[in-house]
C-alpha cells in the first residue's frame, strides 16, 4: 500500500537527506573542504571548535592578572582541563611559561594529548603536563600563579559545603600572590528550558556545522540544571547528546560569598562590554573586552569572569 502518507515518512524523507547531503558536500568541494557528518566527527574537535576561545580566554587571564598583580604570570593550573586546549595555548603563548592541566576522564585527557600536547614543538611540549587528577586533591600542582576553573566545570559541586571545599582546596595550592578565574553564566535566560543554535564556520579541513546548546531541565527550587550539547551536520546527520552536564546553576553573587567565606582576600567581577554600532549606540551584544566593575547590566543572558586573590 503506498498512500501520501506512506509515502510522506522514510523513504521521502531518506531521498530528502540523500540530496542535501549531496548539495552540501558539493558546497564544501568547492571551498575545498570535506563536509563533517555524525561518521566522521570527533567530538572534542567539535567542542573546541564551537565551545572554546582559548585564544580570547588566555588573553583575558593574562591581562587582567597582570592589571591586578603588576606583574606576568608565569605557572598556570587548568583545573577541569578536559582536552588541556587552554594549557596548550598558554605555553604557546609565552616561552617562560608552564602549564598544568587536572581531569578525571582518561580519554579526555589522551586525546588531548594526541591532538594538542604532540603538535606542539618539543620544547613547548616539555612545559605543559596533564595529570588523571582530581581537582580536590592537586597533590604536587602548587604554586601556580593562575589557577583556572573555566566553562563552569565548578558547578558540578552542587552544595555549598562542597563548593567551599574545592575553593578551600584552590586556595591553599594557589602560589601566594596567585589568582583564580572561574567563568559565570547568568540572567533570566540562563534558567530557561531552551535550545539555541548556532552556525559553526569549521576548520581547514572541514566545512560547516551546527552546535546546539540545550538546557534540557532546570529545578528551580534546587537550582539543578542539565544541560547538552548536540551538533548538526550538513548532510543533515545528527550527534545527540555529545555532552551531558548535571550542574547546579549558582547565582553571580553566592560565588562571590564563597570565595570569600572560602578565604580568598579579595574577589573581582569582570563585566563584557557592549558593541556600539556605527552610531555610537549599544547594540546589545557583547564586545568581548571583559573589565572589572561592581556594576553589571541586567541582561537577559550575560558570561563574566571572576578574579579571585589569594
Ligand atoms: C565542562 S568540561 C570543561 C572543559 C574545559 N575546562 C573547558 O573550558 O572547556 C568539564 C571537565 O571536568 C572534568 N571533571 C569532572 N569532575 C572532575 C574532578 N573532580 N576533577 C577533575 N576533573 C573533573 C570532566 O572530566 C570534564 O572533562
Amino acid at each position: 500500500m503506498t498512500t501520501a502518507a506512506t509515502e510522506r515518512t522514510p523513504a521521502r524523507t531518506a531521498r530528502k537527506e540523500a540530496k542535501a547531503g549531496k548539495q552540501a558536500s558539493l558546497a564544501a568541494e568547492v571551498s575545498g573542504r570535506k563536509i563533517f557528518t555524525a561518521a566522521n566527527a570527533d567530538r572534542h574537535e567539535l567542542y573546541q571548535l564551537s565551545v572554546q576561545n582559548v585564544e580570547a580566554e588566555i588573553d583575558f587571564v593574562d591581562e587582567a592578572f597582570e592589571e591586578l598583580k603588576g606583574r606576568k604570570a608565569t605557572k598556570l593550573r587548568e583545573d577541569f582541563c578536559g582536552t588541556g586546549n587552554t594549557s596548550c595555548e598558554w605555553v604557546r603563548r609565552r616561552e617562560t611559561n608552564t602549564a598544568v592541566g587536572l581531569d578525571i576522564d582518561g580519554p579526555t585527557l589522551e586525546w588531548g594529548q594526541v591532538h594538542n600536547v604532540a603538535p606542539l614543538t618539543a620544547e613547548q611540549q616539555a612545559r605543559v603536563t596533564l595529570h588523571n587528577r582530581d581537582v580536590m586533591t592537586p597533590g604536587d600542582a602548587t604554586g601556580a600563579d593562575i589557577v583556572l576553573a573555566m566553562n563552569f566545570s565548578y558547578w558540578l559541586f552542587k552544595q555549598r559545603a562542597d563548593l567551599i571545599a574545592y575553593f578551600r582546596a584552590v586556595h591553599e595550592t594557589l602560589g601566594d600572590d596567585g589568582v583564580f578565574f572561574l567563568d559565570h553564566y547568568g540572567g533570566s535566560e540562563s534558567m530557561e528550558e531552551t535550545t539555541d543554535k548556532r552556525p559553526i564556520e569549521g576548520c581547514e579541513e572541514h566545512g560547516p556545522f551546527t552546535y546546539i546548546w540545550d538546557q534540557h531541565e532546570f529545578n528551580p527550587i534546587t537550582g539543578e540544571m542539565e544541560c547538552r550539547i548536540h551538533f548538526k551536520f550538513a548532510d543533515k546527520t545528527r550527534m545527540k547528546d555529545a555532552f551531558v552536564y548535571h550542574w547546579r546553576l549558582w547565582g553571580l553573587a553566592e560565588i562571590q560569598d564563597c570565595l570569600t567565606e572560602a578565604g580568598f582576600s579579595k574577589v573581582t567581577v569582570f563585566w563584557e562590554g557592549d558593541e556600539l554600532d556605527e552610531d555610537g549606540d549599544e547594540t546589545g551584544e557583547g564586545n568581548g573586552e571583559f573589565t572589572a566593575t561592581e556594576e553589571g547590566t541586567a541582561d537577559p543572558a550575560f558570561v563574566c569572569y571572576i578574579g579571585a586573590e589569594k
